[in-house]
């Protein structure tokens, strides 16, 4: 077993594995899968389309480049929580709100489905689903932080 905290396991070692190896999988056709993930991502969120101000190819590869981090970081997860919880607090600045987590993730599962087809069994998606719930907690612990801070900040103004 692998121990963020006390409370909080991460994963078995079977589920990291699982998780670690449907990654491999998909990182040959990364760019396809960045592309389904956000066209299933922006069909159920339209209003997070605007949010993003930056060329989407760059954007995607940023995402393969940061889930692939997490994803090997899965059996390090002192190093990949710093990591997380400073991606969760730039969110913020990027007006993510919580309710975009559950539409991505719900977004990336579904893309891997189309991508791995028949190989995506029902035990990776259960590794995937705890894996993307730990990360999405890191993030928003991270955005919690942050708006901790700037309420600290505006009190002082
Ligand atoms: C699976 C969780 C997520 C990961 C791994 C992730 C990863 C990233 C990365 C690596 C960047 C590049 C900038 C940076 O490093 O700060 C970024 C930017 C961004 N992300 Fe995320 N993100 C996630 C969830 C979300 C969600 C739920 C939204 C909701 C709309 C979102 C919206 C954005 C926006 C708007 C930007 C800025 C794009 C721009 O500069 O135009 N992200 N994300």
């Amino acid at each position: 077993m692998n121990q963020l905290n006390n409370e909080q396991e991460i994963a078995t070692d079977n589920e990291i594995q699982a998780v670690q190896r449907t990654f491999e999988l998909i990182m040959p056709i990364a760019d396809t899968f960045s592309s389904i993930f956000y066209t299933r991502f922006f069909a159920k969120d339209p209003a997070a389309r605007p949010l993003f101000k930056t060329d989407m190819a760059s954007q995607r590869q940023k995402v393969i480049d940061m889930l692939a981090l997490a994803v090997r970081g899965l059996d390090e997860p002192q190093t990949m929580v710093r990591e997380l919880e400073a991606l969760g607090q730039r969110h913020v600045t990027y007006h993510v709100e919580p309710q975009h987590y559950i539409h991505m993730n719900t977004a990336i599962l579904e893309t891997l489905a189309d991508c791995l087809g028949e190989n995506f069994t029902s035990g990776m998606r259960r590794s995937w689903i705890k894996a993307l719930e730990l990360l999405t907690t890191v993030m928003l612990k991270g955005s919690a932080g942050s708006i901790v801070e700037s309420a600290k900040l505006s009190a002082q103004a």
